[in-house]
């Protein structure tokens, strides 16, 4: 029923504010791929699989590159933070996941540095509660910064000049120690020696796999070879498309693929659209259906929200379906997943928001302005909810009626269709449906 072999490429795409369940699609969208590609994003990013009970948090190592064979690819447009990576190798290796002979990381990567992290804290540490992003701290903003402002940015493939690198890394510390001083008085200074020694070391674990993943991914893609493309974060975390300036600072909707892949556009021919049957977000920004009560308490403690990457709470809601609709005509999404359908167990009645309404009218499009959205007023439709744990239900048709109505009714809100319904965290607790 989950027959991909007439979708050479799929892309999984999340279609809010990220943490939609991306990890586990991607895991199982794999099985019968032979490629998994992550391509934007960092660290900042935090994919869950489980396994037999077993869970995997992975930041950076592509999700599907748990099934042995499959290859891994670190794409161009992902911001390179090697220390976790390493990290990561060696938490899936001590768990007997060998991925080290089968992982592509792009050279055009752009790294992570020390002074980005400090950069990402020191900034938000400047700022006003409600100015805050809410970042994750990873440095990510500051990494994609220095990658746009270009004469301070280093890449993978610098560290395999380490003469060059040292030099031009002494010169990028340099004026970073000046200006975090003279903006944030930040006096502890950084050591240029310190932090080309530590990145030589990377450099020599991570050289074998440094890779052209440009050409390699378009000799798959000659050889009709099956790639899935994971993205990262959200639709609504797009640093184009988001609700900015309370995004991340890379391409998380469908339109980042072809870039941050290097891949033609128009090389994926199937997106889905990974969604949970409510709505979360972590840190600040705008969130028109959040539930701060005891509605939202429920739904975040029967569905451990908790961020995988900071740990932090994440605020949970009813399902926007207006937002969702806008995220997937963007992406062209083709059909949905739809997450966490157990986790609203035991609520009467569900709320699924159909629109937006500002000053007593009815908006036709989803607000550009972080401080519109503050401001509309969510029109709801409320439909019955159920009691029953659907944990251990693997058929659609074994679903309560209530609930297949749930399902019906996002999709037409959504006008995509369902074909994936997830009901538990293990790669076992998901619905296929044909569409
Ligand atoms: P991602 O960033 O989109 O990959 O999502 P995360 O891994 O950050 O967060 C999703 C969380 O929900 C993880 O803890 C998953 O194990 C869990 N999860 C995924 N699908 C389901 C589901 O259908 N039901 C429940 N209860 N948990 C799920
Ligand atoms: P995955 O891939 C949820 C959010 C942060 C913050 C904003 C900017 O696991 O779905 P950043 O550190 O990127 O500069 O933070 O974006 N954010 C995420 N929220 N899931 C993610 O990734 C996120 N990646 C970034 O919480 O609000
Ligand atoms: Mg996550």
């Amino acid at each position: 029923m989950h027959d991909l072999t007439t979708q050479l490429t799929t892309c999984v795409i999340g279609l809010f504010w990220g943490d939609e369940g991306k990890g586990k699609i991607v895991d199982l969208l794999t099985e019968q791929a032979d490629i998994v590609v992550r391509y934007n994003g960092g660290a900042n990013a935090g994919h869950t699989v489980v396994v037999g009970g077993e869970r995997f948090a992975l930041h950076l190592v592509p999700s599907g590159a748990l099934h042995a064979g499959k290859t891994g690819v670190i794409g161009p447009g992902v911001v390179l933070d090697p220390q976790v990576l390493l990290n990561e190798i060696d938490m899936l290796a001590s768990r007997g996941i060998s991925v080290l002979d089968r992982l592509k990381i792009s050279t055009r990567c752009h790294l992570v540095m020390p002074y980005h992290q400090l950069e990402d804290r020191l900034s938000e540490a400047a700022l006003s509660e409600e100015q805050r992003i809410g970042t994750t701290a990873r440095g990510i903003g500051p990494c994609y910064a220095d990658k746009v402002h270009r004469s301070t940015a280093l890449r993978f493939c610098d560290l395999f000049q380490p003469a060059a690198f040292r030099q031009r890394l002494q010169r990028i510390v340099d004026s970073k120690n000046r200006f975090f001083q003279a903006i944030y008085h930040h006096t502890d200074t950084l050591h240029a020696d310190e932090i080309a020694r530590t990145y030589q070391e990377f450099a020599e674990r991570l050289a074998p796999l440094a890779a052209e993943t440009t050409c390699y991914l378009q000799d798959s893609l000659r050889n009709q070879r099956r790639l899935v493309f994971e993205g990262a974060h959200g639709t609504l975390l797009d640093i184009d498309h988001g609700t900015y300036p309370y995004v991340t600072s890379s391409s998380s909707s469908a339109v980042g693929v072809p870039a941050g892949a290097g891949v033609p556009p128009g090389a994926v021919q199937n997106f889905v659209g990974v969604v949970k049957a409510y709505t979360t977000r972590v840190g600040q920004g705008p969130f028109p259906t959040e539930q701060n009560n005891e509605i939202g308490e429920r739904i975040r403690t029967q569905g451990h929200e908790f961020g995988t990457t900071t740990g932090r709470p994440r605020r949970c809601g009813w399902f926007d379906a207006f937002a969702g609709r806008y995220a997937a005509q963007l992406g062209g999404v083709r059909r949905l997943a739809v997450m966490h359908l157990d986790t609203l167990r035991g609520l009467s009645e569900l709320k699924i928001c159909i629109g937006y309404e500002l000053d007593g009218r009815r908006l036709s499009s989803f607000p550009a302005e972080a401080d519109v959205l503050e401001q509309i007023t969510p029109i709801y439709e409320t439909l019955p909810g159920w009691q029953d744990d659907l944990s251990s239900i693997r058929r659609y048709e074994q679903l309560p009626t209530v609930a297949r109505n749930y399902i019906e009714r996002l999709e037409q809100l959504m006008e995509v269709p369902v074909w994936i319904i997830s009901v538990g965290p293990d790669r076992s607790q998901t619905i296929f449906r044909d569409t």
